[in-house]
């Protein structure tokens, strides 16, 4: 492929095994304009995030979360959350795919900046909702989406090939 962009796309992976090294501030900074730059309904960006790079607080995190155990090791973890309320229709309607949508660009500026990040699930769990909301002193009217460990890779994703023609209906289904 020789696309440098449609290359970071097609080959990022999740990544579960890091270093323990620290992610920097600069870094960081790049990924959340990533983020901020995704799309969203009618440009209400009903999204906000909290970034947490103190050991003690992830490794709360890590103790709440059944599948974020690689919270352990990781540099820092971005928790995007949704602002149901930012607008009165499309917020409320879209903020999970907003927020999804920032989600896969964080990924994505991760993957670009050599860095590993893997999306582990809090909504729809609402136990895990409420214990990320305590942890992290989230307002009831935020809603947290995931919590995304970010760090050095301990080891490279190999690429996995999703593409399947069949997936796809020209003109009709
Ligand atoms: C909505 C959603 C929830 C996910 N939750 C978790 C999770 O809790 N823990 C985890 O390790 N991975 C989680 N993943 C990552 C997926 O397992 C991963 O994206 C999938 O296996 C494809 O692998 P890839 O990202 O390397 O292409 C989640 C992904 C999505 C989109």
């Amino acid at each position: 492929m020789e696309n440098e962009t449609l290359m970071t796309i097609c080959s990022r992976r999740g990544i579960r095994s890091f270093t323990g090294e620290a992610v920097s501030r600069e870094d960081l900074m790049k990924i959340f304009k990533a983020g901020m730059a995704a799309p969203s309904a009618v440009n209400t960006q009903p999204r906000s995030f909290v970034v947490v790079t103190k050991r003690e607080v992830l490794d709360e995190l890590c103790a709440t979360l059944p599948y974020a155990n690689m919270l352990d090791r990781a540099g820092a973890a971005i928790v995007v959350c949704g602002i149901p309320d930012k607008d009165e229709i499309y917020s409320r309607k879209y903020w999970v795919i907003d927020c999804s949508a920032a989600t896969e660009n964080i990924l994505l500026a991760c993957y670009a900046l050599g860095l590993g990040a893997v999306w582990t699930a809090v909504y729809v769990d609402e136990e895990r909702i409420r214990n990320v909301r305590k942890i992290l002193n989230v307002p009831e009217t935020i809603s947290p989406l995931n919590v995304i460990p970010v760090g050095v890779p301990k080891e490279k994703g190999a690429p996995i090939n999703k593409f399947r023609e069949d997936n796809i209906h020209w003109e009709r289904w």
